[in-house]
């Protein structure tokens, strides 16, 4: 890119992004970040490559994220059926998670981030566990972006576990069977304490939820790009745009206007 292709990009960034501030913003971003096998496949490469250019997108979208206010961004990193792909994928996933976290932790710290952990981290090698929770310890309190990494996360498996977990506390006469709503299930979810999705994007022109956030997208507004963009291409243009689709519509919750 010519210099004043950069200066070009960047002053369009800057239009979109006023542009998004004019109107309510998504409280909270989920991402299903599809087609880095794809991406890598078109170049001749291997997949891992395509996982590698796609932690990179990763982070150009944090910092998006956290620059216009967005207060939640769930990132769909490792669900459960991911263990069904080749190991030396597996352990290239895990690879590229402690690689992010390492180089980007002063970054999340210093401006304010807070990671969080959806999923359960416990199958996951002890060097990748330990390094995940330095991460959560270092940035627990921090106030700005909440950054919530999906790993080996299921949405059925969320479900089962809060409905594991209601019944532990009934049997331990902390909560009440008439007491339970649609709002006390939401709290022993992963996602207790956060706004539903706000918005759900999946790029690479995949059609489906996968699994993700099950509960928690009820009344998400969905947003699929189309079959030529794939994660590693997806820029913070592109997730202004998303939004700027999203501000466009008109959510009415299953009521009318
Ligand atoms: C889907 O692409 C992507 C994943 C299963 C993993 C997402 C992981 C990253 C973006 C990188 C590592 C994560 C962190 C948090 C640093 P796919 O492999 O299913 O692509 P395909 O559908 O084209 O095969």
């Amino acid at each position: 890119m010519s210099l004043k292709d950069v200066f070009k990009c960047k002053n369009s960034t800057k239009r979109l992004i006023k542009k998004v501030k004019k109107r309510p913003l998504p409280q909270h971003i989920a991402i299903i970040m599809d087609g880095n096998g794809r991406w890598a496949q078109k170049r001749g490469l291997p997949r891992e490559i395509g996982h590698r250019y796609g932690s990179e997108a990763i982070t150009d979208i944090v910092e998006i994220s956290a620059k216009i206010g967005i207060q939640y961004l769930t990132l769909f990193a490792f669900s459960t059926e991911n263990w069904n792909r080749p190991d030396e994928e597996i352990t290239a996933l895990m690879d590229l998670l402690v690689e992010y976290l390492q180089k980007k932790l002063d970054y999340l710290y210093d401006n304010n981030i807070k990671l969080n952990v959806l999923g359960d981290i416990d199958a996951f090698p002890d060097h990748v566990q330990k390094e995940i929770n330095y991460a959560l310890d270092k940035t627990y309190s921090n106030t700005g972006l909440k950054l919530n990494i999906a790993l080996n996360y299921g949405g059925r498996k969320d479900i089962v576990r809060a409905t594991k977990r209601i019944i532990k506390d009934i049997q331990l006469g902390i909560l009440n069977m008439d007491d339970i709503n649609e709002s006390v299930f939401a709290e022993y979810l992963y996602t207790a304490d956060m706004p539903d999705p706000d918005l759900l994007i999946r790029t690479s022109g995949e059609y489906r939820i996968s699994n993700f956030l099950l509960y928690q997208i009820a009344y998400t507004e969905l947003w699929f790009s189309k079959s030529n963009l794939l994660w590693p291409d997806f820029n913070q243009k592109d997730l202004l745009r998303a939004i700027l689709d999203y501000q466009g519509r008109q959510r009415r919750f299953g009521g009318i206007k």
